[in-house]
């Protein structure tokens, strides 16, 4: 069995990424209701790979013997100014999660859970993924200027860097 700040610190994750599959599916939604079909896209389907981050680590706690617990979800913002603001949410979304993810490395370093431990290290390299994504977008977005947002609504999904250790693209 994990032990309990273990269990707290991998359940406050279940919630955290949850959060973060249903913050992509608001901003989804915002994006496809404002015409930008290819950022849509990009956020629904990061939106499904948030729920596979929660499915991982509910599936984790539960197999070490502990239980997961579904939590209630803070509702996400509905409203964004533009497409540049929405992803500098997104990339400051990410650097939060990576905060989390850093500081479950290290309570499992302080428990000696090195179980816990190698487990979390896929998430370590997924969020390196997560923020170069986020910032390569930004970058873009730079490039393209606020005139030029057709093309860049039409390319997006060729930006997208596969998850570690995932097929989808
Ligand atoms: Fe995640
Ligand atoms: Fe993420």
């Amino acid at each position: 069995m994990l032990k309990k700040k273990v269990e707290e610190i991998c359940n406050r994750q279940v919630e955290r990424e949850g959060y973060s599959s249903n913050l992509y599916l608001a901003m989804a939604s915002w994006a496809e209701a404002n015409g930008f079909n290819g950022v849509a896209d990009w956020l629904y389907a990061q939106s499904d790979e948030e729920r596979m981050h929660m499915l991982k680590f509910i599936k984790y706690i539960n197999e070490r013997g502990s239980m997961a617990i579904m939590p209630a979800f803070k509702k996400p913002p509905v409203e964004y100014k533009n497409v540049e603001e929405l992803f500098r949410e997104v990339l400051k979304h990410e650097e939060f999660v990576t905060a989390s993810i850093n500081e479950i490395v290290a309570l499992t370093h302080a428990e000696k859970d090195f179980n816990t431990h190698n487990f979390v290290q896929w998430f370590v390299n997924e969020q390196i993924e997560e923020e170069t994504n986020a910032r390569l977008i930004l970058d873009k977005l730079r490039l393209v200027g606020k005139n030029n947002l057709y093309q860049f609504d039409r390319d997006i999904m060729s930006l997208r860097i596969p998850a570690a250790g995932t097929q989808t693209a």
